[in-house]
């Protein structure tokens, strides 16, 4: 709760501390939760191109084509850090042909887009199991990473062999070869050991084509973001679909567990 806290009150402008932004006796600029922070789970690529009698790995382009409209429009919004899901961990089981198409698609947006991205003030971060992708992904991956370090304009937080249970079983791992003691073990130190560290919890989340289901994303630190499904395949999501998300937002009470 403490990060929560400091992520809200750390706020610049017009977002109000936590506790301020429930109740009814603040100006309405301050009474608005904003998003800051916005997680999206990228679902339909296949469909868009199955309805299109195209192969599969064309609607995954085109889902890289939506993410770059996507994260325009997330800068336009003022949106401090977006977090995509682009490869589950349980994505290793499609086939084959699938897998290797979405290895190298990813490795070529990255070694495409990636000095564009720095010159936007991106600072890139991947979540995941990084050690199970091929030395080339690792590379350049890890070489984004250390070329965007020092952005601030947004940061986008790249899902890929993401998954939220691995994420624990890792934080798990580590915990107990760092030999920590069980009393001292609580929320503040397990959100330390996850992929996440240092970053605030989504807002919302965001999934598109439909799915009512969280596919094992980001589990711990969703435990009170708002959910947003949309009907939209995900290479057609826009400008229109991210307002209409942010002005759910906007007309929800969050009230983590408290009374509204
Ligand atoms: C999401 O699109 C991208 C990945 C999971 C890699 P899908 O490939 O799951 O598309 P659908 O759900 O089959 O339409
Ligand atoms: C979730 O979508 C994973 C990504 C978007 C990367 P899936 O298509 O893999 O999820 P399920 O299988 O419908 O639950
Ligand atoms: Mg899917």
């Amino acid at each position: 709760m403490a990060r929560l806290q400091n992520y809200f009150t750390s706020a610049k402008g017009n977002s109000a501390p936590q506790s301020q932004s429930i109740t009814t006796e603040q100006p309405a600029s301050e009474q608005t939760p904003r998003v800051r922070h916005l997680a999206i789970i990228m679902d339909g690529n296949g469909r868009w191109a199955t309805r299109r009698h195209l192969p599969r790995l064309a609607g995954h382009k085109a889902g890289v084509n939506a993410l770059r409209r996507v994260l325009e429009c997330a800068i336009d919004e003022s949106i401090e850090m977006l977090s995509v899901y682009a490869f589950s961990t349980e994505n290793w089981g499609r086939p084959h042909t699938e897998v290797d198409g979405l290895m190298r698609l990813f490795w070529e947006t990255i070694r495409s887009d990636i000095e564009k991205l720095h010159r936007e003030g991106v600072r890139l971060r991947h979540l995941g199991r990084l050690k199970d992708l091929s030395p080339d992904i690792q590379k350049a991956v890890q070489d984004s990473v250390d070329l965007t370090q020092n952005n601030t304009r947004i940061g986008l937080n790249v899902c890929f062999n993401y998954g939220g249970r691995a994420e624990l079983v890792d934080a798990v791992r580590q915990i107990i070869a760092d030999g920590r003691n069980p009393e001292t073990i609580d929320e503040d130190m397990i959100s330390s050991y996850l992929y996440t560290r240092d970053l605030p919890d989504p807002d919302m989340v965001i999934r598109t084509a439909g799915e009512m289901r969280v596919s094992n994303f980001l589990l711990w630190q969703s435990a009170y973001s708002e959910y947003y499904a949309t009907p939209t395949l995900w290479p057609d999501f826009g400008k229109e679909d991210l307002c209409a998300a942010l002005d759910s937002f906007h007309r929800r009470q969050r009230r983590f567990g408290r009374l509204g």
